[in-house]
């Protein structure tokens, strides 16, 4: 990528801004009444290392609150055990995705006893009943206040050892949130648990070699895992000395892994191993007559972990994999998965609109980042993607870099599209970052609110409605 975007979206450390109020034009809607939080990392040199991957930086919150029209930013590091460490230590003391402190010898056992992985819950963010969490790939979720955006700490769950890895995408269906743990050990397995206060198990299955779990797909009848063969001999996690997903290896010989489970006899109905592929994001899982389908944003292989290490992000040679849209259908009687594809578009950090559409085998957009072209260097356009008639429409802008696009829905809407797409702008060539506002039905812009700095890349955004 080019030197400039790589210095302003990663190799460095974001300040925090105190709240201040933006400039903004009557464009923007005064019915929108809530905040678009964006959750990523904020920092990535602690002391005298610089951390190695884009998954390994210290997390930052940035709110933009929206009030009748006017709207008010501000930033914070995500206070957590890790992030202390780093600001008040001067050094990495967690370990992190592909990042280990220094240690020396047998240093990583002790860490490990001392310290576990990384509570830098930097991925994603979730409401669950009336708390509002930051979320990582581990089972340490952090509460925050959403007025303040000051750390409440991590939630207390009853029993504290249920599990040590999450996905980052756990499922919400009313009050109660549902996600995919693995539990390493002897014997491994993935659970799907109930995200109260006692981390309810409702489903559980084994494995042998555990995959790289980013997340999991939940219809109204089934939970559905997809185990890639990007897989961890579990032992290495404690004993070998590599950081965690430098145990993880592509195994050629076998393919993906799929467990469908349903949700009242908590039983598995349906597996079936069908071709190798790599994925973050299932993109919407739905009940069919035959079985159930799910819809996922898939890689030939698990190359794309490798391209986001910042020293191949800062090559300025290098090109991002866009990853391929496609619709598994299981179909529990014949035994058989069909597998198409959707759409052409490269793509990456999926969004649908979750609350009117997850589960519902009639939801037709899906709003994605993707790629202008295949050497692009990093995601530089929108896309929205129908599913039914395969079109696509963008925006794209010379020098800008967009996070993932978040749909709000208008307050009467009532079509799928009918409403505004929010997304985290990186614009290189003025060296800042705005908040863009497109119509999601047109893809057509409505305003942009430029930011008091340029903003790092992040991960995932939500928009919480006051
Ligand atoms: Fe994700």
């Amino acid at each position: 990528m080019s030197r400039k975007l790589f210095e302003l979206g990663f190799d460095r450390n974001q300040p925090q801004t105190n709240r201040i109020a933006l400039k903004v034009d009557s464009q923007v809607p005064t019915w929108m009444s809530g905040s678009f939080i964006r959750n990523g990392p904020g920092m990535f040199y602690v002391g005298k290392q610089r951390l190695n991957h884009w998954f390994d930086g210290v997390g930052m919150l940035h709110k933009f609150e929206f009030d009748q029209g006017k709207v008010n930013y501000e930033s914070q590091l995500l206070d957590c055990s890790a992030a202390r460490a780093a600001t008040n230590e001067d050094r990495l003391t967690y370990s992190e995705f592909a990042t280990d402190p220094c240690w020396g010898l047998f240093g990583r056992m002790r860490s490990m006893f001392q310290h576990g992985p990384t509570d830098s819950a930097k991925v994603n963010l979730a409401k669950i009943g009336e708390q509002y969490f930051a979320l990582g790939e581990t089972t340490m979720q952090i509460e925050f206040d959403i007025d303040t955006l000051e750390s409440i700490g991590q939630y207390n769950f009853n029993q504290p050892k249920f599990g040590t890895s999450s996905t980052a995408h756990p499922h919400i269906v009313g009050q109660e949130a549902y996600n995919m743990i693995t539990k390493y050990g002897p014997v491994n397995h993935y659970q799907i648990r109930k995200m109260d206060k006692d981390a309810t198990k409702c489903a559980s299955v084994k494995t042998l070699f555990p995959s790289y779990m980013h997340s999991f797909g939940m219809s109204e009848r089934y939970y559905v895992i997809a185990e890639s063969p990007f897989t961890v001999q579990s032992l290495n996690l404690i004993a070998a000395n590599r950081p965690f997903i430098k145990n993880f290896k592509w195994n050629k010989k076998r393919g993906t892994r799929i467990w469908v489970i349903d949700q009242k006899s908590n039983q598995v109905v349906f597996k079936q191993e069908i071709q190798p592929f790599f994925f973050f994001h299932f993109v919407n899982t739905f009940d069919t007559e035959s079985g159930v389908t799910f819809d996922m944003v898939t890689y030939p292989d698990a190359e794309v972990i490798q391209s986001y290490y910042l020293e191949n992000l800062g090559n300025p040679d290098t090109s991002i994999p866009g990853g391929v849209l496609k619709r598994f259908d299981c179909n529990f009687s014949a035994g058989e998965v069909n597998i198409s594809q959707l759409s052409n578009v490269l793509m990456e950090l999926p969004h649908i609109d979750y609350d009117r559409y997850n589960a519902k085998s009639d939801y037709r957009y899906i709003y994605t980042l993707s790629l202008t072209n295949n050497n692009s260097s990093f995601y530089d356009q929108i896309a929205k993607i129908d599913i039914n008639t395969n079109k696509s429409i963008f925006w794209n802008q010379e020098g800008c870099f967009p996070g993932e696009p978040v749909f709000v829905p208008s307050p009467q809407s009532k079509a799928e599209d009918d409403g505004i797409l929010v997304t985290l702008v990186l614009d290189t060539t003025n060296e800042s970052s705005f908040l863009l506002l497109l119509d999601a039905s047109s893809m057509q812009e409505i305003t942009k609110i430029i930011a008091p700095d340029p903003i790092m890349i992040g991960f995932h955004g939500q928009y919480f409605k006051n």
